[in-house]
């Protein structure tokens, strides 16, 4: 991206008029120049109209992500374990951004701290079990916070339920009604997915390493970007009827996930786990358990105190993990 774009899409994000002549003045730069930038900004998919004797006007208001806003919103205690946050325009992943710079040294938080780079589009960003994560420009929230943990005092499968249920926390927080979630960590509204984890472990998994925890959380999404998602899908947009400032959105979902962890480390899994099988939305219902090219059908009887998924079949209930795991339920809806 240009760098004459993200400013331009700033003085733009107030949903007025702007004229050609006033941005060019304003940006150092000519009308010609402006109304080319015009293009690309359509072509990011935020639409700018041109109105003769007015000027442009972007079609809907847009919030850009900010820094310095979204360390004002994050909790006091949470800031001060934030040591870097960095807002990118455009990335093909925030999470294979992250695992680059580690690999390179060129990231790593201090014992307790963390990491967090955000942005405004991800050109392949990445869904679990090779999916794809559609992440369009300045639409939905997209981060990668990264930590060092002791994987002997933290367990990364617990884990990644308790950052699911601290995504659900803070949405909840925010007004978000009709959250669920689905083993391991899909967060749900109305039964559709508005939110996604992906975790990734830099480094030797049975002492100390890097976790990366990618979290995408679709606020407003245009169908037309949607269309190749096979799940049902949501944003909270449409659950809430409300605009919500992704600064805000993101804020308050980095500091629920970096209470949640000091909780599981202070406390364990078993702090989460009533908590977690009271929005868990496949309790008690018949499901088909797919891993690989294998599935089997049963019924989903919550979670074990490390965050397994108890399964029930005719041979009786057995816990079972792994990050290749996922659910659908084969009952009608
Ligand atoms: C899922 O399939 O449910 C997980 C989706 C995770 C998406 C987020 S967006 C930020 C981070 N970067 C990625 O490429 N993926 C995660």
């Amino acid at each position: 991206m240009t760098a004459l774009l993200h400013p331009l899409i700033k003085r733009l994000s107030d949903g007025k008029f702007h004229s050609g002549a006033d941005l060019g003045v304003d940006l150092g730069v000519s009308r010609a120049a402006i109304s080319k930038a015009m293009k690309k900004i359509n072509a990011l998919g935020l639409e700018v109209h041109s109105v003769k004797g007015k000027g442009y006007r972007m079609e809907s208001a847009v919030s850009l992500l900010d820094a310095d806003q979204i360390r004002n919103e994050v909790s006091r205690k949470s800031a001060s374990k934030i040591q870097d946050l960095q807002i990118l325009n455009s990335i093909d992943s925030t999470n294979s951004y992250a695992m680059r710079c580690i690999q390179e040294d060129l990231l790593s938080p201090e014992p307790g701290k963390y990491t967090v780079t955000l942005a405004e589009q991800q050109t392949s960003g990445k869904g679990r079990r090779g999916r794809h994560w559609v992440s369009p420009f300045a639409q939905n929230v997209y981060f990668t916070m990264v930590r060092l943990v002791d994987t002997g005092v933290i367990k990364t499968e617990g884990l990644s339920l308790v950052i699911g249920l601290a995504v659900v926390r803070a949405l909840k927080s925010l007004g978000v009604g009709d959250l669920a979630v689905k083993w391991p960590n899909d967060v749900l509204s109305e039964n559709k997915k508005l939110a996604g984890i992906l975790l990734e472990v830099s480094g030797d998994v049975t002492a100390v390493c890097h976790l990366l925890i990618g979290v995408g959380i679709n606020s407003r999404c245009r169908p037309e970007d949607m269309e190749d998602v096979s799940q049902p899908w949501t944003d909270i947009y449409q659950v809430t009827g409300k605009h919500f400032d992704r600064n805000i959105l993101a804020a308050r979902t980095l500091t629920h996930i970096m209470q949640a962890m000091d909780e599981l480390e202070t406390h364990g899994f078993r702090n989460f786990q009533e908590e977690w099988q009271q929005v868990d939305v496949m309790m008690g219902k018949q499901v088909e358990l797919i891993s690989g090219t294998n599935s089997q059908f049963g019924v989903a009887r919550g979670i074990s105190e490390q965050g397994a998924l108890l399964f029930e079949d005719a041979t009786g209930v057995r816990a079972v993990s792994g990050g290749e795991i996922s659910l659908r339920s084969t009952e009608s809806q």
